[in-house]
């Protein structure tokens, strides 16, 4: 009995390693293991015809030799439970924990966007916005830029007609609102625009949010310090801003805002193009032109007025060194924000 329960043991090992599908295993499974017909089975049922003194032996035996088929048994199984889910074979393995759903985030430039809204919100401003598609009059004639004006070379951008484009700026907003409703005003309104333009800090299209508070007695003052504090709420510490005399047609004074590179840490590198600052937005006190064309009188009204890139504060937050990386849609880098 010994050196048959050997043999079927040989005989088990090597059929097992022939199998190659669900209806071989099963095949296996009757023919060594069944428990009516099964060899191992049958092999027990004759223990009782052996001499008593070789029973408990032969016992332990036999049920090594079945407990070891059975192992093998198991493993080939598990084989193909987990390379057979949900196939014709039908076997299905309910234990096995369910696939991973990778879970989708607001867009790095999304999450600095409301970060930016919800600063300007705590300072007292209300948010708006307006459309993508904007007339020549708004993006450009209302805030004193005239056709033929060498500042429209720094805006050029896609015409749907001679009249319409996707506009180049937030700043159409500025009139739009004004022009509805009287002072005092104080809006953000954020948005994407659109210009000809691309490298490491500039991208076609991107995102603004546009500022302007209008009341009497408006001053240069007021807006360093909104414009501050903002900064120093979005960075999280006391950076330094430089605020550079500019030209906006439609401020005056106007200025260019940059903070600190915290790429470099001032020092220099290819984002701050080595000169340690980096422009975030442009600003001033809005042209008495423009309110004049709203319908304000400027000896009553004034205002400041900015229009920052979020993109430029979302690289400088993430420490970014290149504008493109937000709209390649690789998900190892959107992933970690
Ligand atoms: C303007 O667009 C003015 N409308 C801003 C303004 C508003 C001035 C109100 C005065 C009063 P500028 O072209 O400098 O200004 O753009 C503002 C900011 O947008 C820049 O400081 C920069 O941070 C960002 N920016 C400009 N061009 C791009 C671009 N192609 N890609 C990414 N960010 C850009």
């Amino acid at each position: 009995m010994e050196q048959e329960l050997f043999r079927l043991q040989q005989e088990a090992e090597e059929a097992l390693r022939q199998v190659d599908d669900v209806a071989q295993l099963e095949a296996f499974r009757v023919k060594f293991l069944g428990r009516k017909g099964g060899l191992l089975s049958g092999i027990l049922r004759q223990l009782g015809t052996v001499a008593s003194q070789d029973r408990p032996r032969l016992g332990q035996l036999a049920n090594d030799v079945k407990q070891a088929v059975e192992n093998q048994f198991e493993e080939k199984k598990k084989l193909f439970v987990t390379s057979s889910i949900g196939t014709a074979s039908g076997v299905m393995d309910y234990s096995l924990p369910g696939r991973y759903l990778p879970f989708g985030k607001l867009h790095p430039v999304t999450q600095v966007m409301e970060e930016i809204c919800s600063i300007f919100e705590g300072l007292g401003f209300a948010v708006a916005e307006g459309p993508d598609v904007e007339t020549d009059y708004y993006n450009f004639e209302a805030l004193n830029i005239p056709k033929h004006h060498p500042a429209r070379d720094m805006h050029d951008t896609f015409y749907i007609t001679e009249s319409i484009l996707l506009r180049t700026h937030t700043s159409p907003m500025q009139a739009r609102i004004m022009e509805k409703q009287d002072p005092p005003l104080r809006y953000i309104a954020p948005g994407k625009v659109y210009r000809c333009d691309s490298d490491i800090t500039h991208t076609p299209m991107f995102h603004q949010v546009e500022g302007f508070l209008v009341d009497k007695e408006v001053s240069f003052a007021d807006l360093k310090g909104v414009l501050t504090s903002f900064t120093h709420k979005m960075f999280e510490k006391e950076l330094a801003l430089r605020f550079r005399p500019s030209f906006f047609p439609f401020t005056e004074p106007s200025a260019e805002v940059d903070i600190a590179c915290v790429i470099c840490g001032g020092k220099g590198c290819r984002v701050c193009k080595r000169t340690g600052w980096l422009e975030i937005l442009g600003s001033g006190l809005i042209d008495p032109e423009v309110l004049k064309m709203v319908g304000y009188d400027p000896d009553i009204y004034s205002g400041f007025a900015f229009g920052l890139g979020v993109e430029r504060i979302a690289m400088l937050k993430y420490g970014i060194d290149d504008i493109r990386l937000y709209y390649e849609n690789d998900l190892r880098f959107l992933s970690q924000f």
